[in-house]
């Protein structure tokens, strides 16, 4: 037997040639009950990272999974210490919860690294605090398990699904139309949130939980258990119990997070329906661990495999019904037998993605359809470029009939179309203007939103999914092409072309459209320009230029002028330049 690895907690606690240091490090964690035995007695030292406070609804049931962590940690032999993690609630921070993506990862980066840690249970769920917590993790390179607090229990009204987010974006509309009242509106949002846990639709949580496993860094099988249910308070005794056996095999990011891993993730994202969001996180974990990940590869990757999993916003269900359905073992298993899955990347339980989930039983076909009768063909996104920015996404596994017909049925032109633009400078305008008759928006109109990325709405807004005037609504028309430089909620379902790098306050030639320019996106090619001539565009840029550049708000605290001041764009994960070299 080789000797084990020695535990990194041990130059804190026994550390002889250090004795002042050691004395005071004893002290202060015996004085709430520690014992000298248990410190001095060689046994791994386990983080929890706590996500869930009261601030942070979605994953505040990790207070209570936590306990059940403890026991197992205890249970293989290891000591527990649990300490909290940045409260990032998507649906509460303001300006955005992007913007604390980035300081939870800093400061959580500082508590793993600074303190006596061998390991630690990742407690992730709400959109940003699996990422958060991912990207700390590839940065200190310390054995790591992720454990999601699991969605909410379905929603219903009326006797039918509810599905957190895709909801609002449905009652929104429902009274722009003036078809229900305010009580409805919110009877029929609360309708969406039943339970303890995270956004039961196919949103930015589901996805990012979904893709931790995909990824290998939580346990196969446990992503879609709902927060209430007593699997899931299994599956914690098992996470807490897992880790120590992971320090003890010294298993860590380095080796689950590789290329085919991110590459299995992109795939499976594409199966789920996975959100727009998916690309940054992935892209900003890639970079932490020192993985190349292009945007492109979500498309080259990606684009041809089918939607499978039939969840709110592309399809019809929820969380419940896709646990039941198998989860995500099931949608590997699938993939799996298509040869696009990276069989022997290498998962938390030690084992590989293949053994894990090989024969993995698809449990209700009308939840997780088999791959031959997927609910569509190459669903995954499409990466366009032109004139217009450099990289910016489209999630094609939304496109519905409606809009199909309108936008992408021309017979000589089946992939393409063109408009003028109508264009927003932020959330806030679109909300002033969008229902003023004078801007003229038809059917042919193309809404743009620009202002709303990682430097101009400081974290990236999640407004890209833009609602039509209630007058087009009323007529039936329920979706305009919409573009921008924010991002929009993964329980959206709208056909935005969104993340656009660089933003219009990074100096992307988005900041010179005008309301009026003629627009053309063609699907096909993966293009999107505006159509006037170089020398208009170089003349509107020097005349930009001179004005001072494009104006967006001032910060408001300090974080959000350090982040401004660092942030990349989001094609490249909006990570802070700079802290990949810490590895
Ligand atoms: Fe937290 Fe959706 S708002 S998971
Ligand atoms: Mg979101």
């Amino acid at each position: 037997m080789t000797d084990p690895t020695p535990l990194r907690s041990r130059a804190w606690f026994d550390n002889p040639a250090n004795i002042d240091m050691t004395a005071l490090y004893l002290e202060r964690y015996l004085n709430f009950g520690l014992s000298l035995e248990e410190l001095r007695s060689g046994k791994p030292i386990i983080g929890i990272a706590q996500t869930g406070s009261d601030l942070s609804p979605c994953n505040r049931h990790h207070l209570v999974l936590a306990e059940r962590v403890r026991d197992g940690i205890r249970d293989m032999g290891g000591i527990p210490l649990e300490f909290p993690v940045h409260p990032i609630q998507e649906t509460g921070k303001r300006p955005t919860a992007g913007l604390d993506r980035n300081l939870a990862y800093l400061a959580l980066v500082e508590v793993l690294y600074g303190y006596p840690l061998d390991g630690v249970v990742l407690t992730i769920g709400c959109d940003k605090t699996t990422p958060a917590c991912l990207m700390a993790a590839a940065t200190v390179n310390i054995p790591a398990i992720a454990l999601s607090v699991g969605p909410m229990l379905n929603g219903w009204h009326k006797g039918e699904r509810t599905g957190s987010g895709t909801i609002v974006w449905k009652a929104r509309q429902m009274l722009a139309a003036g078809e229900i009242d305010d009580a409805e509106f919110i009877r029929l949002v609360a309708s969406s949130a039943p339970s303890t846990g995270y956004c039961n639709t196919m949103g930015t949580a589901t996805t990012m939980n979904s893709l931790a496993e995909a990824l290998g860094m939580s346990l196969p099988g446990s992503a879609a258990i709902p927060a209430p249910y007593r699997d899931r308070q299994e599956v914690a005794w098992r996470t807490g119990k897992r880790i120590v056996e992971m320090v003890a095999e010294d298993l860590k990011p380095s080796d689950i997070l590789t290329k085919p891993a991110f590459h299995n993730a992109i795939r499976v994202n594409s199966a789920i329906g996975g959100s727009t969001n998916a690309p940054i996180h992935l892209a900003a974990i890639a970079r932490h661990i020192g993985v190349d990940l292009p945007l492109k590869d979500w498309e080259t990757e990606g684009h041809k495999v089918p939607l499978l999993v039939n969840l709110q916003p592309a399809g019809e269900y929820l969380g419940e019904d896709y646990y039941h359905a198998g989860g995500v073992p099931a949608v590997v298993n699938q993939l799996m037998g298509q040869g696009m899955i990276h069989e022997d990347a290498l998962t938390v339980n030690g084992r590989t993605m293949g053994d894990n989930c090989r024969g993995a039983a698809i449990e209700d076909d009308k939840v997780i359809r088999p791959f031959d009768r997927p609910l569509k063909e190459d669903a995954g996104f499409i990466v366009l470029s032109g004139n217009l920015f450099d990289a910016a996404v489209m999630k094609t596994s939304v496109i519905g009939p409606e809009f199909r017909d309108r936008y992408l049925s021309n017979p000589d032109d089946p992939e393409a179309f063109e408009g003028p633009a109508v264009v927003f400078d932020g959330p806030e305008d679109y909300h002033h203007r969008i229902d003023d008759p004078a801007l003229g928006i038809t059917p042919e109109t193309l809404l743009f939103m620009r202002g709303a990325g990682p430097i101009g709405y400081p974290g990236a807004a999640e407004v890209v999914n833009m609602r039509p005037p209630a007058y087009l609504i009323t007529e039936g028309i329920h979706a305009l092409p919409c573009i921008g430089d924010g991002r929009q909620s993964g329980t959206s379902g709208s056909p935005s072309i969104l993340n656009a790098s660089p933003e219009a306050a990074a100096g992307g030639t988005l900041a010179l459209l005008r309301t009026g320019d003629r627009v053309r996106i063609d699907l096909n090619k993966g293009t999107a320009d505006v159509l006037i001539p170089l020398e208009e565009l170089a003349e509107r840029r020097a005349a930009l230029q001179a004005a001072g550049g494009y104006a967006y708000p001032a910060s408001q605290t300090p974080w959000q002028e350090i982040q401004r001041a660092t942030v990349g764009q989001m094609n490249t994960g909006a990570i802070l330049e700079g802290a990949e070299k810490y590895q």
